[in-house]
């Protein structure tokens, strides 16, 4: 008995030696014209339905924030639908995952990444400043706001080890930070860059940089392409609104991205549609942080990067067509049969009418004070939506900015400005070549 023991102990162990050794030649590898499709779904902020009700607390609630909460996992599902159609290669989650971290959003969030799997493509998620350790996770009960259990960082890693985790060739020992190999010639470096919860800026420690560049170094000896993944911008995405949103120590990261050659990074957080680049004098090497807008914020869309040897980067966004999908499906929710003026409506609501206190203040007639209201919202919803600078054109002919315009130094003035005065037009597109001939 002890003999056969031995013999099957033996040949597990041989087995799994075998599969070790194998493993490397199982990656595959991207031909020289071969596209690899990778979907970027920013901050899907899931909700269970187990956690809200129909009461008036849960309203007020929806009124405080951006994003359609009660209809995440509705946008989640048609997304599902379109990575199965569409037999996508990669799924990026760059964090908030969830909405304030509860332990049954993530659960439930899980087995829908399970599906997204069984169709075929790898996933992986990093986590974002609401998903973890949060103590203001909420469940909505007896129209009452109630708290919730949420996760630990190792209860993240265990629930999320199928996606990424676990078939991570690194990790990074100061953070939840890790490298994959989905390809033999393109790795992707999922970074977190999260601060203990209730914080909801970003950061990355220098042993954690020095980390970056190790890995760097092993995808230059191995000629693989690197895209870095991460939830906080690495660049400023607004010349007003960036405290908290790009990473605190973003100089260094920058400067470690440039010096190992890493140049897309995918980023979220922000919630808006934005493109920024920095280019270093010394390598001319280019760096471009592409944050993918939020999937429940208006517009609601996702991103798609194309990746091939021969022809580098194009990326550009995916808007869910609500609409078509409640019409074919059968759904009976006014409020997705028009979506696009629901979800427009919400938006006005919830976020342009923050700016009618900054509006309230200026010295203005009523009537000024609504054109420029008008230009406002109307700019801010193309604004989320990734439009700047010529884009905005009919808007620059209103009344409402020309009133804009001549103001004193104000909120408004600066917020409206940068608009018109950005690095891309439509950051909605974007194609980067390849860095050197393939
Ligand atoms: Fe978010």
């Amino acid at each position: 008995m002890k003999n056969v023991m031995l013999v099957v102990g033996v040949f597990v162990i041989m087995f799994f030696i075998a599969i070790n050794y194998l493993t490397p030649q199982e990656i595959p590898m991207i031909n020289i014209d071969e596209n690899v499709n990778i979907y970027i779904v920013a901050d899907p902020h899931y909700m269970s339905n187990k956690l809200t009700e129909d009461s008036e607390t849960f309203t007020n609630y929806l009124e405080s924030v951006d994003r359609l909460m009660h209809y995440t996992g509705f946008l989640l599902t048609m997304v599902e639908k379109d990575i199965k159609e569409n037999k996508q290669d990669i799924v990026v989650f760059p964090g908030d995952l969830t909405n304030n971290g509860s332990r049954i959003n993530h659960l439930e969030f899980e087995k829908r990444l399970k599906r997204i799997k069984s169709s075929g493509a790898k996933v992986y998620v990093v986590p974002g400043n609401h998903d973890i350790g949060n103590e203001k996770a909420l469940k909505f009960k007896d129209n009452d706001i109630h708290l919730t259990d949420y996760l630990t960082h190792a209860e993240f890693v265990e629930i999320y080890q199928d996606y990424g985790y676990k078939d991570a060739v690194l990790r990074d020992e100061n953070s939840l930070s890790y490298l994959v190999k989905p390809y033999q010639n393109l790795w992707l470096l999922m970074l977190d860059t999260t601060k203990d919860h209730p914080a909801p800026g970003g950061y990355l420690n220098r042993d954690t940089l020095d980390w970056i560049i190790s890995c760097s170094e092993m995808a230059k000896a191995e000629n693989a392409e690197i895209i870095a993944v991460m939830h906080h911008n690495l660049l400023d995405h607004s010349e007003i609104v960036w405290e908290d949103y790009t990473v605190d120590n973003n100089t260094s990261l920058v400067n470690t991205f440039l010096e190992s050659g890493i140049k897309v990074v995918l980023s979220g957080h922000i919630h808006i549609q934005d493109i920024k680049s920095t280019t270093s004098s010394q390598t001319d090497n280019t760096v471009y942080d592409i944050a993918t807008s939020s999937l429940p914020v208006f517009p609601h869309q996702y991103g798609k990067l194309i990746y091939s040897p021969s022809k580098g980067y194009k990326y550009e966004t995916v808007k869910l067509n609500v609409e078509k999908y409640a019409l074919e499906n059968n759904i009976t929710d006014e409020n997705l049969l028009s979506f696009n003026t629901y979800a427009e409506e919400f938006f006005v609501e919830n976020l342009c009418r923050k700016h009618r206190k900054s509006i309230s203040i200026l010295d203005l007639t009523d009537e000024e004070k609504e054109l420029v209201y008008y230009t406002v919202s109307e700019m801010n919803k193309r604004y989320f939506a990734g439009y700047r600078n010529e884009s905005l054109k009919e808007l620059i002919e209103t009344e409402g900015f020309k009133i804009i315009e001549s103001l004193d130094e104000c909120f408004i003035q600066e917020y409206v400005m940068g608009m018109i005065d950005d690095e891309y037009a439509d950051n909605n597109f974007i194609e980067i070549p390849p860095s050197q001939d393939p």
